[in-house]
């Protein structure tokens, strides 16, 4: 299978790695060569791992064998799945696929990796909504089991049983729900990291006990306030918006500590410092 990835940040450099290690053809695309080469080195550390645990089945370079790295769209024209991981952002996503509707060959399918954002708005700016849909994968992709599978208005039977049969093939377990804003996953864990960050902005605790807290009183793998800092507050920030909008209740208002500490570049792990320095 040809398989594309638009974004090589954090989500679309773990989901271009995991379509590679199941030897798929994959091209991933970004704006600019540098973030290409940034998201290239982080597969490249994440398959080295994973091979010292004898948990990949080529070496690292075959499977990066399989990857190209274009900053030209027009490199996606020949694939048979494009998945999308830019930015949450639904304007800067649906232009993305009034373009990749133009582009890519007519029976290839567009899919969005979206946390949130409607998938009905994103297929009806593709221009073909029966072949559109929500792949959603967990960060760490190479780690997490669960792709959440979320059909919109007019997607068909046979592009949701392609996405499901394309998920497994990934080692992937796929799981349905319908279009809602945040789906299942972020419309239970989000409402959680922003309530630990009202926690902070209230002086509740300080954020290690908060984490701590949770951790070992919940069993949680990671506390809530370092699983959002590594998810990125700018993320956390965008679906807590479309859950205030989408769902209209204050229980999902985003905490205006969270708002400041995005308007102030403290966006997570991946800016060196959020509830925590990195
Ligand atoms: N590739 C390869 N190896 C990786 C890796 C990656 N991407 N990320 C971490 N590892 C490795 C680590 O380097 C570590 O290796 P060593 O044992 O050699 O040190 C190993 O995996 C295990 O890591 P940890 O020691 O930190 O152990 P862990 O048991 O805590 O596992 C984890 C890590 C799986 C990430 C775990 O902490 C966890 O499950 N955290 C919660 C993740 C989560 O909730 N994800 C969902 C986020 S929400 C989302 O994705 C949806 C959305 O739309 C926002
Ligand atoms: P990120 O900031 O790590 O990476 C986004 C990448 O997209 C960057 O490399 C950026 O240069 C690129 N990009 C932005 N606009 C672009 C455009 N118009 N064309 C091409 N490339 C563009 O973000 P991320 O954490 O990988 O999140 C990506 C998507 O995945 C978002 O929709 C997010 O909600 C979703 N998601 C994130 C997580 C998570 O835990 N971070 C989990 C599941 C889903």
């Amino acid at each position: 299978m040809n398989f594309g990835v638009i974004g090589a940040g954090q989500m679309g450099g773990g989901i271009a790695q995991v379509a590679a290690q199941s030897g798929f053809t994959v091209v991933v695309h970004d704006q600019k060569q540098e973030f290409l080469d940034r998201g290239r080195a982080v597969i490249e550390k994440s398959l080295g791992k994973l091979h010292e645990k004898g948990k990949l089945s080529d070496t690292p370079e075959t499977v990066l064998g399989r990857i190209t790295f274009t900053t030209d769209l027009a490199d996606f024209a020949a694939c048979d799945l494009v998945v999308e991981a830019i930015v949450e952002n639904e304007g800067i996503k649906a232009e993305l696929f009034r373009r990749l509707g133009e582009t890519v060959k007519p029976e290839g399918i567009l899919a969005s990796n979206t946390s949130s954002i409607p998938i009905t708005a994103l297929a009806t700016a593709s221009g073909r909504p029966e072949r559109f849909i929500g792949m959603h994968f967990m960060n760490p992709v190479p780690l997490m089991a669960l792709v959440e599978v979320i059909r919109g208005y007019r997607t068909s039977d046979e592009t949701a049983r392609f996405i499901t049969e394309t998920a497994e093939k990934m080692g992937k377990t796929p799981l349905a729900c319908n279009d809602f804003p945040g789906f299942v996953s972020n419309r239970i864990l989000m409402p959680m990291l922003n309530e630990a960050i009202q926690c902070v902005m209230e002086g509740v605790a300080e954020p290690e006990a908060i984490d701590g807290i949770m951790k070992l009183g919940m069993n949680h793998p990671m506390g809530p306030l370092t699983l959002a800092d590594f998810i990125g507050l700018d993320t956390c920030l965008a679906i807590m918006e479309v859950l205030h909008q989408g769902l209209g209740d204050d229980k999902y208002r985003p905490s205006p500590l969270l708002r400041k500490m995005v308007q102030a570049g403290r966006l997570g792990r991946k800016s060196g410092q959020g509830f925590y320095t990195y």
